[in-house]
């Protein structure tokens, strides 16, 4: 079958012929109908973050995938199943994260990350996995069932932000996404309807495609050369959420004077390491007087992916066209790995069944 891997040092995605995996017990083959890809393909490729298999001198890569059953091989799994597989497995055989259903909380070294580090992606026609770790999802979501995985990054990222401010009456109103990538816009459009004012903050001119969409969601652009997000208090307002997906790692400290008291935000950027000068004391003082919180949030589990399938169906038809600039096949599947600012979220079309 084929498969997209990354070899080791050469920096780009190539197509590689792989044989047909075959489910162990408790294992379903899946054929895999679309993957996405994100930032993290992205630094994955570049050599920046993550690695390949113990002994092995490529990975192949995605996480963002969604496929359908084709041999549930005894499991509770059905033909024809439309399923999202979760990222993370155990390294070495299970350990307690895997064993209570949290190995999104698994420090690093308990846990692989499929596509990511350690262990191979759903970047192939078909894929096994352990049953447990498929998600099953509506088959009217089939098409855009890569967006779950994503989605269900913020669903987890919601959950513990509101968690820290589940001590007291906190009734939010006001949100800053920082960054317009594709999971900056994908949370933009999930946070609607939960808030009154929505802001979402880039650095890029119009005409500009994610600035049209942030609009169109009845976002403010905010533009960080003019307005950096510690004074977006001065020029909008204080905001009691904010969620940065930019890797920038400043904004994890201007969050904190974005926001407005008992406010909270969740810091989802994996920036690496970057050496600049803060205001220590300032930035102490505002968590504390006003009753402030951080929260930083890796990865997610199978009720993320839940909600995520929940609110991936509830996103309008326009949004969902506009974010997903293009789905390639195979033949032609680097333009799916094109940067620029006309592209916001790709795929990669595996099945071409004449059914679909
Ligand atoms: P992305 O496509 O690279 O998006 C990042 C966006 O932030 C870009 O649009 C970029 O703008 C914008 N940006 C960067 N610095 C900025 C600044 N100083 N001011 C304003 N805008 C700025 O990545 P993504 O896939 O959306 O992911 C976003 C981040 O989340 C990445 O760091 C990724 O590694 C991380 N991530 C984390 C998790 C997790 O589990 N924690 C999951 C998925 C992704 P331009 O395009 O104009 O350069
Ligand atoms: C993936 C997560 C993963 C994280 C860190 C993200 O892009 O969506 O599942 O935990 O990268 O590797
Ligand atoms: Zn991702």
């Amino acid at each position: 079958m084929k498969a997209i891997a990354v070899r080791e040092g050469e920096g780009a995605p190539s197509l590689v012929e792989k044989p047909r995996p075959e489910p162990d017990a408790g294992e379903a083959l899946v054929r895999t109908l679309r993957v996405g890809v994100d930032g993290t393909d992205h630094e994955v490729i570049r050599g920046g973050h993550g690695g390949v298999p113990e002994g092995e001198d490529h990975l192949v890569l995605g996480h963002e995938a969604v496929g359908v059953v084709e041999d549930p091989n005894g499991t509770e799994l059905a033909v024809g199943d439309v399923v999202v597989p979760t990222v993370r497995r155990p390294p070495n055989g299970a350990n307690e994260y895997f064993e209570r259903g949290e190995a999104d909380m698994a420090p690093e070294g308990m846990y692989h990350e499929r596509g990511i580090v350690g262990a191979h992606g759903f970047m192939a026609e078909y894929f096994t996995s352990p049953a447990e770790y498929l998600v099953r999802i509506p088959e009217s979501l089939a098409e855009i069932g890569f967006l779950v995985e994503p989605a269900s990054i913020s669903e987890k990222a919601f959950e513990l932000a509101e968690a820290s401010r589940s001590t007291f009456e906190w009734s939010p109103e006001s949100a800053l996404v920082l960054g317009n990538g594709s999971l900056g816009l994908l949370t933009l459009a999930m946070l609607r309807g939960d808030y009154e004012r929505l802001y979402c903050l880039g650095r890029r001119d119009r005409p500009d495609p994610t600035i049209d969409i942030i609009e169109e969601l009845g976002a403010t652009y905010v533009d960080s050369r003019k307005t950096p997000a510690d004074a977006v208090p001065e020029v909008y307002e204080p905001v009691d959420f904010v969620y940065e997906a930019t890797g920038y790692a400043k904004h994890a400290f201007e969050s904190v004077h974005a926001l407005a008291p008992n406010g909270v935000a969740a810091l989802l950027g994996v920036p690496g390491e970057w050496e600049f000068e803060i205001d220590g004391g300032a930035f102490h003082e505002e968590l504390v007087l006003h009753n402030k919180a951080m929260v930083g949030s890796v990865n997610s589990g199978v009720r993320h992916f839940e909600a995520a399938a929940e609110a991936i169906s509830a996103l309008p038809e326009w949004f969902v066209d506009d974010l997903v600039t293009g789905v390639y096949g195979l033949d032609e599947f680097d333009r799916a790995f094109a940067e620029g600012d006309t592209v916001i979220k790709t795929a990669v079309q595996f099945d071409t069944h004449e059914e679909r």
